[in-house]
């Protein structure tokens, strides 16, 4: 039998505290009309003290799995995107699979940042169709609050928490992630970093007072490279597929900039009524944006059987991707 890896369920979670453009405006000097017009951005979910991104995804995990009936112990892979794990050891993968008792799988996060999602749509691919697994759950899930510096404007206004998860399963009907693109160029690796916690830079008093723990963009850079690498990867991931931009239902391009997303569905032409947007109420979630804006469109009744969906994401490193799934 041939095998196809259709998305068969989507979840989501996001803390139920939100941070308004008012109350930043009270943190940092910054305003909201500053950070609508420039951004898009509106509100943001925040996590509590004691919640982090196990948390949000164990919870979106169980959601996916409920919409799409299947039972835990089915699942053999979980593929989690993040950039703020629970901790250094073990993956946040192991985490959420202990909570939600997947003991049949075998589970690996995957640092690609807010392309987190799409790298693990073509990973749950490729293991579908080289039979090494069946049934598979991706997860996006991020705690950016947390190495985000408060004090710093230039990306404090910018950034959410939230977790976003999919089922992806085996079927001998064709359909499901019809393609996928992935790209990365590491020698962009410093436009957008957290330089101390890591081997090179261990936590230490220092880095605990000059900031090196946050994250530190360059902003303006990141917004040109984000233009091209969006443009390209849903460009390269619809010649991939043979599929025409009049044929995509829906498209749902990773929440970073409003600016980026309009810019991206310009250039493949795909109208603003067809463009997925959510960056107002959760600013950009890095590899939860994706899932967060699937789940919401799917119980939102915004993608219907048969449906042709593009997905498409940058992020740091520098990396990009894409994928087309038929529902
Ligand atoms: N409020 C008010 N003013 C601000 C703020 C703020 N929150 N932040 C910056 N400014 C100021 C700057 O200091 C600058 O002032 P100056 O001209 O006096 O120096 C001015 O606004 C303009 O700043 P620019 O950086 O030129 O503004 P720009 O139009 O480029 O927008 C932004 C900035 C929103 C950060 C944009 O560059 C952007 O979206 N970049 C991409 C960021 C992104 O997508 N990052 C996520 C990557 S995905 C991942 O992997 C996590």
């Amino acid at each position: 039998m041939k095998r196809f890896a259709h998305v068969i369920g989507t979840g989501a979670s996001v803390p139920a505290r939100v941070l308004t453009n008012s109350d930043l405006e009270k943190m940092v000097d910054t305003e909201d009309e500053w950070i609508v017009s420039r951004t898009g951005i509106k509100r943001r979910h925040i996590a509590s003290d004691n919640e982090a991104s196990s948390d949000m995804a164990t919870k979106a995990a169980l959601n996916a799995l409920e919409s799409a009936n299947v039972k835990a112990e089915q699942v053999d892979l979980i593929i989690l995107g993040t950039v703020t794990p629970d901790r250094p050891l073990p993956s946040t993968a192991c985490l959420v699979q202990n909570n939600i008792g997947a003991v049949n799988a075998a589970v690996m996060d995957i640092v690609a940042a807010c392309s987190g999602f799409v790298y693990g749509l073509a990973l749950a691919k490729a293991m579908i169709e080289s039979e090494q697994a069946d049934t598979i759950l991706v997860i996006g899930a991020e705690t950016l609050s947390k190495i985000v510096n408060w004090k710093d404007r230039n990306t404090c206004v910018l950034f959410g928490d939230g977790a976003g998860a999919a089922v992806v399963r085996v079927s001998g009907k064709p359909g499901g992630i019809l393609g996928t693109y992935m790209r990365s160029n590491g020698s962009l690796w410093n436009l957008l970093t957290v330089p101390a916690g890591g081997s090179r830079m261990p936590i230490d008093f220092n880095s605990m007072q000059n900031g090196a723990r946050y994250i530190q963009m360059a902003g303006p850079d990141v917004y040109k490279n984000a233009v091209m690498a969006m443009g390209e990867a849903a460009s390269e991931v619809l010649s991939r597929t043979g599929v025409s931009s009049k044929e995509i239902a829906l498209m749902i391009p990773h929440q970073a900039n409003i600016r980026i997303i309009e810019s991206t569905a310009n250039r493949i032409k795909i109208p603003p009524e067809k463009v997925y947007v959510n960056i107002h109420e959760y600013g950009n979630t890095s590899a939860a944006s994706i899932p967060i804006a699937l789940d919401e469109a799917m119980r939102g009744g915004r993608i219907k059987p048969g449906d042709k969906v593009l997905m498409v994401a940058f992020g740091g490193g520098f990396t990009w991707g894409s994928a087309i799934v038929e529902f």
